[in-house]
């Protein structure tokens, strides 16, 4: 391989998903941006960067050849980058992508939320595309291949009815304390939520929502809280979201006039409309043995993504306008809370 193809990657946030998620045995890996970007033999993963020196040093050990740098700004004076990643907490995000853009690496992969809000969201949107910088946004599970089937199967389930997407967490759903920090659900995994909903539907643009279910704690947080969109193909679409669950539950349903589908964390299950086992003369859904595998190289496929976007073979898979159309949608839920 020629050493012209291979692409010059900075790492900037070297915590969970910058690198220690990458160390967990239960996760599919690779599941970092280090671990991703070390695993792809086109890429060099030359630099890192944080302001924890804890995490950066912890990074730095597993990464020798690398330089570290504890600022932004003299990680990016240090050298021209093909592909910059931004795995910091989203309070930070507006002011690294800024500072990133205009180092005008040839892609950025930015982590999900976009931002905290529209308001920066479409700050960053405006400077890439003045510096003609390219913004892949890790919404992961659209690179994910057990999504990427389901997708294929829509089809297979006659007409679209519904669709039941949730989110169960311990984290609160929303409270406008957290608006600086973004530690709140409907921002953090909510926006993975209605943006594989929003992949499923071919990126369809959801608008007016109906929020009904709310429910606060004591502090006045939001811990319960649904939404309903009606598409216009008559698709019923409702999101939930809990932030009082003593488990982390990621799911989708969707259910057509000739059978079902349910994907999420743990979940991969077709159901078809076949005469009925309970009933003479019904039908009653019955699971098809459809395989989904085992890998679903959601964070590699991703980092693929980026190297043929950059050699020009493909396009990218998700846009800053798919993840801006994603925080659109919570910051309309937002309001209506
Ligand atoms: N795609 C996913 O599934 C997924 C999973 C987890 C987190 N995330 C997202 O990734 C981002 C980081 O989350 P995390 O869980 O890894 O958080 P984290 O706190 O574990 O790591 C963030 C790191 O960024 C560093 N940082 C913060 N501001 C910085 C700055 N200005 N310059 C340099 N470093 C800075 C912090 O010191 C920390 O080490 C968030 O946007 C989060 O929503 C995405």
């Amino acid at each position: 391989m020629s050493k012209k193809n291979i692409y010059y990657a900075a790492l900037i946030g070297t915590g969970r998903i910058g690198y220690s998620l990458g160390l967990d045995k239960k996760r599919e890996q690779p599941a970092s941006h280090s671990m991703a970007l070390n695993a792809n033999r086109r890429i060099n993963l030359v630099a890192g960067c944080d302001i924890n020196a804890e995490n950066l040093e912890q990074w730095h050990r597993a990464n020798k050849k690398a330089e570290s740098f504890s600022s932004v700004e003299n990680l990016l004076k240090s050298r021209n980058f093909d592909i910059i990643t931004i795995a910091v907490n989203e309070n930070a995000h507006l002011e690294t992508a800024l500072a990133a853009i205009s180092a005008k690496p040839r892609l950025i992969i930015l982590e999900k939320p976009v931002a905290l809000n529209m308001k920066q969201g479409l700050q960053i949107k405006k400077a890439a595309e003045k510096n003609n910088v390219p913004i892949l946004v890790n919404h992961e599970r659209r690179f994910s291949k057990d999504y990427q089937k389901v997708f294929s199967l829509i089809e297979t389930i006659g007409h679209l009815q519904s669709i039941h997407a949730s989110l169960y967490s311990g984290l609160r759903v929303y409270s406008k304390k957290e608006e600086k920090t973004g530690a709140y659900s409907l921002i953090h995994d909510g926006t993975h939520l209605v943006d594989i909903v929003r992949f499923l539907l071919g990126d369809i643009v959801f608008e007016k929502p109906h929020v009904f279910g709310v429910y606060r704690s004591e502090d006045g947080a939001v811990r319960n809280a649904s939404a309903q969109y009606h598409t216009s193909d008559n698709i019923s679409v409702v999101f939930d979201f809990s932030g009082r669950s003593r488990f982390f539950g990621f799911e989708i349903i969707l259910t057509g006039t000739e059978g079902r589908i349910s994907i999420g964390n743990g979940l991969a299950k077709v159901e078809y409309s076949r005469p009925s086992k309970l009933y003479t003369n019904f039908y009653s859904l019955t699971e098809d043995k459809i395989r989904f595998g085992k890998k679903t190289g959601y964070f590699s496929n991703m980092i693929k993504n980026a190297v043929d976007f950059l050699d020009g073979n493909d396009s990218l898979g998700s846009t800053i306008e798919t993840g801006l159309a994603a925080l659109k949608m919570l910051e309309d839920i937002k309001k209506r809370l």
